[in-house]
């Protein structure tokens, strides 16, 4: 069980470079078993999803090898075979599973990912594209079969009624190798889902419209890698240090951020009144100083992003008068607020997805938990606000997506101490 222990107090100082983002990591991992030649990529995040995924690859025969942000898989030796249930469980994304082994072996079996600490999540809408590419689908104790081995995929024309992230990405994954064309309607229009259909076209692929509402593939039989596919930088990792950085620091760097990624959320701070100096590659934010509040509604990209919900609320405690945030695509992503009126904070949330900020003078060091990934990191910010010491508790959510924590915080000026968890050896 991890610890993350903070002791508050001291304004953070100097410069932070972002890692890759966690949310092409876990999609591009999976993919990487489309190819029909050794695959790697650079500026990977060193967070535990990383290993759980490489763990999933070794069940399936797939030999990997992580090291300082280079990543190599060698999916030539891939076996079909059964995947670990606990690991398929650890990561929701390992459902990206599904689309790469219908598209490499035209069937998968896969352990329900179930839902998590957000809700139920479903995945009707990934099942309803790999329908449409011609698979069967079948679900029994836990376990869904998508089959398409009788008559192979086929492209086909797909309206997604939710705008939904993994559907269009594992949608994505199985029609790449489909034959003929595939049309999805209504996608997703995330960066990271821009970095996915790049990768694929660079290893022969034909993903075309990738950020707009409309993806149109047509399918080739195989792909094979040319060179090291570099991931995006993390614009949710990006967002959280600036949040830190306005909220209690004596001036930021942040480096190795894509600015275009983060406009709605430079906006916000801008309409709040921080300070900021956005360069081509890197953001500057000036020191932390009394804010006007704001109301926040997050949206599928390019809208506020619901990763940034959480992280961005200690910042609202700055401002005089009261902040609201309503979440309409996570309303579960309100974890963090019980946590945070312990340490002091004027924080509430009557409804689902509804959450009132008032100003907040002095926040305290307590123990508290981090019920998700994105909850965790408005506590880190907090603790790092808040007068003497905080515990915060079943960390591991948090190290599952924050890129070498630790350096990054202790390089900013935090007084850290992460405890009990090796990433180094971390395979279940
Ligand atoms: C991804 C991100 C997550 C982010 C979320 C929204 C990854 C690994 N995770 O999650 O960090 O918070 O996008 O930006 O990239 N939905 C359905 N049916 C489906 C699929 C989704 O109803 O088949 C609903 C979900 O319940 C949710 C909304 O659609 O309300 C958006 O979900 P989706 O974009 O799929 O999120 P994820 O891909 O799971």
């Amino acid at each position: 069980m991890a610890n993350i222990i903070i002791n508050g107090g001291r304004k953070v100082a100097g410069s932070v470079t972002i890692g890759g983002a966690k949310n092409s990591t876990v999609a591009l991992i999976p993919a990487a078993i489309l190819a029909d030649t050794p695959v790697s990529f650079d500026n990977v995040p060193q967070i535990l999803d990383v290993k759980n995924l490489q763990y999933l690859l070794a069940a399936m025969n797939v030999h990997s090898n992580f090291d300082q942000g280079n990543l190599s898989i060698d999916p030539t030796t891939i076996e079909e075979s059964e995947l670990p249930a606990s690991a398929i469980k650890s990561l929701r994304a390992s459902y990206y599973f599904m689309g790469a082994l219908l598209g490499r072996f035209g069937r998968a079996t896969v352990t329900f990912p179930g839902g998590d600490n957000l809700g139920a999540r479903p995945i009707d809408q990934h099942i309803k594209g790999f329908e449409a590419l011609g698979a069967v689908i079948t679900e029994k104790d836990d376990v869904i079969t998508i089959d398409a081995s009788a008559h192979g995929l086929r492209g086909a024309r797909i309206a997604l009624d939710t705008v939904s992230v993994g559907a269009t990405m594992n949608i994505m994954l199985a029609a790449v190798k489909a034959e003929g064309q595939t049309v999805i309607e209504n996608v997703a229009k995330e960066p990271e889902i821009i970095d996915m259909a790049t990768f694929l076209n660079n290893m022969g692929a034909s993903v075309r419209g990738a950020g707009t509402d409309t993806i149109r593939i047509t399918g080739v039989s195989s792909l094979r890698a040319q060179n090291t596919h570099t991931v995006i930088p993390d614009r949710i990792e990006a967002g959280t240090y600036m949040s830190l950085a306005a909220a209690f620091g004596d001036g930021v760097m942040i480096q190795n951020v894509i600015p275009e990624h983060l406009e709605s959320y430079t906006s916000k701070l801008l309409e709040m009144g921080v300070d900021l100096k956005i360069g081509d590659d890197q953001i500057y934010v000036g020191p932390s100083k009394p804010l006007q509040p704001v109301a926040i509604k997050t949206m599928p990209y390019p809208g506020f992003a619901t990763d940034l919900q959480q992280p961005i609320t200690p910042l609202l405690f700055l401002a005089e008068g009261e902040s609201t945030i309503l979440d309409t695509i996570y309303p579960q992503r309100i974890r963090h607020v019980a946590e945070l009126r312990r340490m002091g904070a004027e924080i509430s949330s009557l409804n689902p997805g509804e959450i009132k900020i008032n100003h907040s003078d002095r926040l305290v060091g307590t123990n508290v938990e981090a019920a998700e990934i994105r909850a965790g990191a408005a506590l880190i910010i907090a603790a790092v606000m808040a007068d003497g010491q905080t515990i915060i508790g079943n960390a591991s959510h948090i190290l599952r997506g924050y890129d070498r924590l630790y350096e990054k915080l202790s390089g900013l000026g935090v007084d850290v101490t992460i405890e009990g968890v090796n990433l180094i050896n971390l395979m279940p």
